[in-house]
């Protein structure tokens, strides 16, 4: 998933994304000892968010605690996202404000990290000649490094992307959370190359982290009062430990490390069971690599959600092989029926492109009728934009009129919002377990948290309850995205 507002650890949910948006900036306490002050803002997917996390400690043994100042900051960090261009001009934009702060503060270092860096390397510092500093993914250990470049008044810049680099032993400062709810990255980059697609390019090869940094993070989270935990990756159903290493080297592996490979069903096992009260998310899958020991550890394990981030980009296969997504139409929807079967009361959720190149009204109408078919809980949509570099931008024309995407992203939207109303709904008049992720911005009187399916609710607040608590909830009501509770009547747990 790609969007920072499922990042924002304590809020609802917001269902579309808005790219224009400015990136999230956290602080928390950290050392008092130290002097000098970060402010970090992130932006894309819950993997910056994450990575985030890694560079602020990274950091905070540097000498630098984190700051909501930008005013007072001694080092300005964006992690940024490329994946399509607005998320780019964004970035562009926010550089643009710190150009007084910069002329003001000759001492003041302005750096950026994640995809965008990837991407545009030393261009960056060629074109943005606010910008001193420019870090890929892979390249955070180096910051100390790079920061003494800097101090020493050079442009610096790390953009080399590695085969092994998980980050497993660095322990993340969780930033600006609720102090509930977590990521844990379990594997980093990606080898799928769809052809709309630049996150090959920005993060390198696919790689998983060892199972046992994984499990021992959980068990740290669960230690320091943690409820849930989102497994995360681009693609977390090809998961596999085999001792370090990109996953395309399996094949070179020995006969011990391939007989004791751990796949991701075994991993999420592993998780279920070392912190038997923590609920588990994982995020995103591929379905092309989701197998059903994913979904029969679902059905086996009450703390495993009920719930499946499923990208499918596009209901039509001509649309889907131009993507190079690995299956077709009726392959994604017969993974879909056996899931349902195994795990009766699952949710889906969507990844939707519009007017990716050559795509015909037909194609379109099967976009529309597959996610009919699926009935998915919510969906994350967006109109084709043309990435440097990929394999679509090479080879395919990007062919369809910005208006007739717009015309056909507004319509998924539309009957995505019609599936949600009726999804909602059909969690209406039963109980739910849900867990307390913060008070309703919208009445403080309420508690919001999700139930498995990861549907907000929100109801009122009882005596004795708190934040990180799970409570049975009677949900009486819904609206599009949101179900409505109140004190249940019988407990059912
Ligand atoms: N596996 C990744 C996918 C990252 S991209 C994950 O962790 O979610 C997230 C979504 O952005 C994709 O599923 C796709 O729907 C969308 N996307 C990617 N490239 C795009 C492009 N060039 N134009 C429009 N949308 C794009
Ligand atoms: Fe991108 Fe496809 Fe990987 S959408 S992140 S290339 S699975």
């Amino acid at each position: 998933m790609n969007f920072r507002t499922i990042l924002n650890h304590n809020t609802v949910q917001e269902k579309y994304i808005d790219e224009t948006k400015q990136g999230e900036a956290y602080a928390i306490a950290e050392k008092p000892e130290n002097t000098k002050k970060l402010f970090l803002e992130s932006y894309g997917c819950q993997m910056n968010f994450s990575d985030s996390e890694i560079v602020a400690s990274i950091l905070n043994n540097e000498g630098y605690n984190t700051t909501l100042n930008v005013e007072e900051a001694d080092l300005i960090l964006l992690n940024t996202c490329s994946i399509r261009e607005k998320a780019e001009q964004t970035v562009r934009m926010r550089l643009s404000q710190f150009k007084k702060q910069k002329e003001n503060n000759p001492g003041l270092t302005v750096g950026v990290l994640g995809c965008m860096a990837e991407r545009l390397k030393s261009k960056f510092l060629e074109e943005e000649h606010l910008v001193d500093l420019v870090v890929g993914p892979d390249a955070y250990r180096d910051l100390p490094n790079l920061l003494k470049e800097t101090e020493g008044g050079s442009d610096a810049i790390n953009v080399i992307l590695s085969k092994e680099e998980t980050y497993a032993d660095i322990s993340p400062v969780r930033l600006g959370g609720n102090g509930v709810t977590a990521f844990v990255t379990i594997t980093r980059g990606c080898d799928n190359m769809c052809t709309f697609c630049v996150v090959p390019f920005t993060r390198g090869r696919e790689r998983s982290r060892d199972p046992h940094s994984i499990l021992a993070e959980c068990k740290e989270l669960w230690e320091n009062g943690y409820k849930e935990i989102t497994l995360l990756g681009q693609n977390v159903d090809s998961y596999l430990w085999y001792g370090g290493g990109p996953k395309k080297d399996f094949a070179k592996a020995t006969d011990l490390q391939k007989a004791t490979a751990v796949d991701f069903a075994h991993l999420l096992e592993m998780v279920a069971k070392e912190v038997p009260g923590m609920r588990i998310r994982f995020a995103t899958s591929n379905p092309q690599d989701m197998s059903l020991d994913v979904f029969r550890m679902m059905a086996k394990y009450d703390n495993i959600c009920k719930y499946v981030h499923l990208p499918v980009q596009s209901g039509s296969n001509n649309m889907l092989k131009a993507m190079n997504r690995q299956h077709t139409r009726e392959e994604y929807l017969e993974l879909i029926q056996e899931a349902k079967k195994l795990v009766p009361e699952i949710a889906f959720s969507q990844d939707m492109i519009t007017g990716f190149c050559g795509e015909t009204e037909e194609d379109h109408q099967d976009t529309l009728s597959l996610m009919k078919e699926v009935e998915y809980d919510y969906g994350y949509m967006f109109a084709y934009s043309e990435r440097p570099g990929t394999p679509a931008h090479k080879r395919m024309e990007d062919n369809v009129p910005p208006e007739v995407k717009q015309r056909r992203l507004a319509e998924i939207i539309k009957l995505q919002g019609e599936l949600s109303r009726k999804r909602m709904s059909s969690y209406v008049g039963r109980n739910h377990e849900i867990l307390i992720e913060g008070t309703s911005k919208k009445n403080e009187n309420q508690w919001k948290g999700r139930n498995s399916q990861n549907a907000v609710c929100v109801f009122d607040k009882e005596e004795g309850q708190k934040v990180g608590d799970i409570v049975t909830v009677f949900v009486y009501d819904n609206t599009q995205g949101t179900l409505l509770g109140k004190k249940a009547d019988i407990v059912s747990v």
